[in-house]
């Protein structure tokens, strides 16, 4: 299949790469042409495990090529996918104007039938717009609109593109269902289910899907303070839960919130939605207000501890969103050094890979090469980001280097049993009390 991926970001990228793996002919376009003139070279724009590699063997074999000339990405296709972002609006919604561009752009250069797939996420009626909008353009153009959501993760993005839980093929054509099909089908063949629906359907999952699981996080946020007061303990809590297959184990991990490009963004434009359309939207409203509270838990159990934080040293593990990423876009650790800063804090701060992003926003932090030297004098270590090198690192060396050896560990990653010499708080962990 001759494919094109307008938007080459991080989800076009990880989709046309991946299509390109799968066999099908692949153009991704960008506007953005220091990211083309890049990814021509095969150096990946973002990072993300096992890219590189699969970009640089299907460049070799040629089935994948990067432009900025939209005009031949849309006439050398069959199947073209909408990648492109749709941030959030001041009211919450999300902005379409780049999804309208993409649309615009189609019926301006369309010569014989498209399918037109969005892989971004929007909200529900969309697809209908995007139809208008060429329609409105081009009275002759021969296309159909398909929602075909992406719910790959950051970190795991290939991996979770190739192996999906489970496809969605939105549309009102039967035609473009079975074009889309035939794009999917080697993967249906290894057991991947795949959902036909309609547009709006489709279109709704995504968000729903997001918002579910961004409901569990606050949930157990929430209940992480409750085991605080009483002694309990919420892995364990979280453990008993998700041994209920009804519930399941995932997305149950206690912390100082979720971040990312796109959790906060889509409760925000379901939650829109909803009050858009005269719907109750309290559940959505508490999810949000439970994350915004929980980014700041780490920072007031230091001050319980040091109440004056004026020019004290405080060490930061992780900037990234989440692990294996360098994107820390809605991080906690943007808001919690923030704070911090605000305070009087000097900032020392350590992430395998983000700090890069991190030092384009965040201002006057001492950055450091390794987890000990970050460390070094500190009054106090904040655990941000759970990256898999924390977990096992020499805790006495680190004691030693601290000034005073105050852990705030907002992901868990360590067990309070284990961590005798130190001044050490988890996040629900009742009982470290
Ligand atoms: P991104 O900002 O990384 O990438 C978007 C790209 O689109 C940019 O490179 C930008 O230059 C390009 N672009 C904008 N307008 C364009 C145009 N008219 N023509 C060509 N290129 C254009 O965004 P992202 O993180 O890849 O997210 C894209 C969409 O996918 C969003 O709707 C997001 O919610 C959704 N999504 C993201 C993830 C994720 O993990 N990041 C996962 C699933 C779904
Ligand atoms: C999320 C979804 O998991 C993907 O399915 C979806 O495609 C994607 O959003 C999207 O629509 O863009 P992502 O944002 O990459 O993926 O990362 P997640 O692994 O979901 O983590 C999101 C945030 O939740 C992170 O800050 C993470 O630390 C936090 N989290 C996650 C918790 O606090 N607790 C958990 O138990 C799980």
């Amino acid at each position: 299949m001759k494919i094109t991926v307008i938007g080459t970001g991080y989800v076009g990228l990880v989709v046309g790469t991946c299509m390109a793996d799968m066999g099908n002919d692949v153009i991704c376009v960008d506007v953005d042409d220091s990211k083309i003139s890049k990814l021509k070279k095969g150096i990946p724009t973002i990072y993300e495990i096992g890219l590189e590699e699969l970009l640089k063997k299907n460049i070799g074999e040629n089935r994948i090529s990067f432009t900025d000339d939209i005009r031949s990405g849309i006439q050398k296709s069959d199947v073209i996918f909408l990648a492109v972002g749709t941030p959030s609006l001041e009211d919450g919604n999300a902005d379409l104007s780049y999804i309208e561009d993409a649309a615009r752009e189609i019926a301006r250069h369309i010569n014989g039938y498209k399918v037109v797939a969005t892989k971004s996420t929007v909200p529900v009626g969309t697809g209908k717009r995007i139809k208008k909008i060429i329609k409105q353009q081009n009275r002759d153009a021969d296309f159909d609109v398909v929602s075909n959501p992406e719910f790959l993760r950051e970190g795991k993005a290939i991996k979770d593109f190739m192996n999906p839980y489970r496809i969605i093929i939105g549309s009102d054509s039967e035609k473009a269902k079975r074009i889309m099909l035939s794009i999917y089908k080697s993967m249906e063949r290894v057991g991947r289910p795949i959902l036909i629906t309609n547009l709006e359907t489709a279109e709704l999952i995504k968000y729903a899907s997001n918002a579910m699981l961004a409901t569990r996080i606050s949930f157990m946020n929430q209940l992480s303070c409750l085991c605080e007061a009483v002694g309990a303990d919420i892995k364990t809590v979280a453990i008993g839960l998700g041994q209920d297959p009804r519930i399941g184990p995932r997305f149950l991990q206690a912390g100082v919130g979720y971040g990312g490009s796109c959790f906060p963004k889509d409760v925000k434009a379901l939650k829109a939605r909803l009050q858009e359309e005269g719907c109750c939207s309290e559940l959505l409203e508490a999810v949000e207000n439970i994350n915004s509270r929980q980014k700041l838990v780490a920072v007031e159990k230091l001050k319980k501890i040091i109440p004056d934080l004026h020019n004290k040293k405080v060490a930061v593990w992780g900037i990234a969103f989440k692990p294996n990423t360098d994107d820390i876009r809605e991080a906690p650790s943007v808001v919690i050094i923030k704070e911090l800063q605000k305070s009087g804090v000097k900032i020392k701060a350590f992430d395998p890979i983000a700090a890069k992003e991190s030092k384009k926003i965040l201002k006057n932090i001492e950055y450091a090469e390794n987890p000990y030297d970050v460390v070094k004098g500190c009054d106090a270590l904040i655990i941000v980001t759970e990256w898999n090198e924390f977990r096992d690192l020499d805790k006495e060396k680190v004691r030693k280097l601290m000034r005073q050896p105050i852990i705030i560990d907002g992901r868990n990653i360590y067990e309070p049993d284990d961590m005798g010499g130190f001044n050490y708080h988890g996040i629900g962990r009742g009982c470290d009390k």
